[in-house]
């Protein structure tokens, strides 16, 4: 790294005729690692920050090399592996750290360095117990230090927004002198409400000297459920690099989410006049990787990402949907990557998303048909939360959606090898008399499993989504299987509930093959099956 090239024409992709431009600068390595629950392995974390570079992001803070040798390791991993976006290293103002973060930036192709020290009073006191002037000190010598060891320093006044506005003017005004290129003023504490954050953001452009040359940054923690509010203030008042998370993970009640920022600076893009570099088509996939490499699911209303985001129950809202989408929507599920808007049929639908909804099927049931089906589709559905196409379909035969059989399981084994492999056993009942007992070896209890059940029954199904959940407490607690499989062109689920998983497994495994068995044409009733 050659420190002649350190200049303050090196801020991230910026120049300043890009002044409507937000950078997005992604801490979910970072800060959103360190929250409890939320840790990654290296593998994870490099997939991680592949999907963030695919999604456009800015900058990447990959992590904070002197933590651990594993943290180092994936942050040198990262900055060797990825070509666009910045990569960035947390650094406590202290030397061993500074040299940690730019060793293991060296092979990055831009490389930032991110120094942070406390400013507000309550944490000079009794966090550092130093003084003003030592808190300045130590900030100008650890970015001239830091400078030297990648292409641009940014520094981030830890709890500034607790910290008395003159004293973090002078703070700011010396980190720009010593070189720094990005002033990152964080609600450490998610203290702020977006009034004075804006209010906070403005006062510094004014103070700081050398502001015209660097960017404000905004990171601002949800304590208060108002990280996203407060990151899009500041935006407003100036400040041109945000950061943020996937799924707004990170210390306590978490960051600024990423997908809510992006979408409310593109949605109202009038109203911001900014914009970012964001593939918004990525955003869901991005979201789903991080649950599945961090084993935390989304809550159903996350704005953005969660299941519900695009969902709609109510018979008043489908109708209003069903006319015009904009009655409901304000943006596409598509812009986001999500496929589609899901008209959810439960106890709230109407008449118009029902028929839409069978029409999508292939049944075309006149008024009066139509209404006798609505009225066995209310019952089932005041019964179940969710009424899935093969409720419909079945009610739409003439068949019962709640039948069970025609097989029921009588025995089931498993044996679970060292190495991965497992074996099962089955013993079937139909009930019409025959009996079916297959074995069948697999790469877990719960395929050996479908794979006899596959075999005793003559089904070929394939498996798209499997989902294990507990649905009571304590060690005897009832484990539900959701399972999801494509037979036919067609996808069928089924359920099982059962205290041992592996017979849930089995229970949603024979739940769709009876379903398809009771579907078949041979079963329906003569007047359905010649049609
Ligand atoms: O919340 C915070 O203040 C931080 C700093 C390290 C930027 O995460
Ligand atoms: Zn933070």
């Amino acid at each position: 790294m050659n420190p002649e090239s350190v200049t303050n024409a090196t801020i991230s992709g910026s120049s300043h005729a890009a002044a409507d431009r937000v950078r997005i600068f992604d801490t979910t390595l970072r800060d959103g690692e360190q929250a409890p629950g939320f840790s990654m392995d290296r593998r994870a974390k490099l997939r991680m920050a592949h999907m963030l570079e695919a999604l456009g992001v800015d900058i990447i803070e990959a992590g904070f090399p002197q933590a651990s040798p594993d943290d180092f390791a994936a942050v040198a991993e990262i900055a060797t592996s990825l070509k666009t976006p910045t990569i960035c290293a947390l650094a406590r103002c202290q030397a061993g750290d500074i040299d940690s973060a730019g060793h293991a930036l060296e092979r990055a192709r831009h490389s930032r360095i991110h120094l942070f020290l406390s400013t507000s009073p309550l944490h000079r006191e009794h966090k550092l117990n130093m003084s003003k002037a030592q808190v300045i000190d130590t900030a100008v010598a650890a970015i001239e230090r830091a400078r030297k060891l990648c292409h641009e320093v940014e520094f981030s006044a830890e709890d500034a927004m607790r910290t008395e506005p003159d004293f973090l003017a002078e703070v700011f005004s010396a980190a720009v002198a010593a070189g720094a290129t990005t002033l990152n003023a964080p609600d450490t504490v998610g203290y702020m409400t977006p009034a004075e954050i804006a209010e906070r953001f403005t006062w510094l452009q004014q103070h700081v000297q050398g502001a015209d040359q660097v960017i404000f940054s905004s990171h601002c923690h949800d304590d208060l459920g108002m990280a996203v509010a407060n990151s899009l203030a500041a935006v407003s008042a100036g400040a041109r690099q945000v950061e943020c998370t996937i799924n707004g993970i990170g210390e306590r009640a978490g960051n600024a989410s990423l997908e809510e920022i992006v979408m409310a600076l593109k949605v109202r893009a009038p109203h911001f006049g900014v914009d970012t570099r964001i593939d918004t088509r990525k955003l869901y996939p991005a979201s789903r990787l991080l649950t599945q490499l961090t084993g935390q699911a989304m809550p159903r209303n996350k704005a953005i990402v969660g299941d519900n985001a695009f969902a709609h129950e109510s018979g008043i809202h489908q109708h209003g949907m069903l006319k015009h989408r904009g009655t409901y929507e304000i943006m596409r599920p598509q812009d986001v990557g999500i496929a589609e808007t899901k008209l959810v049929m439960g106890k709230h639908s109407g008449r118009a998303a029902l028929r839409q909804r069978l029409e999508t099927l292939g049944h075309t049931p006149n008024d009066a048909a139509l209404d006798a089906i609505f009225v066995r589709f209310k019952t089932l559905a005041d019964k179940k939360r969710e009424v899935h196409d093969e409720d419909l379909e079945a009610i739409a035969l003439g068949l019962d959606p709640d039948a069970v059989g025609p097989w029921r399981l009588v025995q089931l084994n498993t044996s679970t090898h060292l190495g991965g492999s497992a074996s099962a056993s089955v013993k079937l009942r139909h009930d019409d008399g025959r009996e079916a007992g297959e074995a069948a070896i697999g790469d877990g209890p719960v395929d050996a499993v479908l794979r006899a059940i596959e075999r005793a029954t003559g089904s070929d199904l394939q498996l798209t989504d499997f989902q294990v959940r507990a649905v009571s407490e304590g060690g005897d607690a009832q484990g539900q299987a959701q399972l999801t499989a494509r037979h036919a062109a067609r996808e069928w689920r089924g359920h099982g509930i059962s205290t041992d998983i592996v017979e849930a497994t089995a229970q949603a495994a024979l739940a769709i093959v009876n379903r398809i068995e009771r579907q078949a044409p041979a079963a329906l009733p003569v007047a359905v099956a010649n049609l």
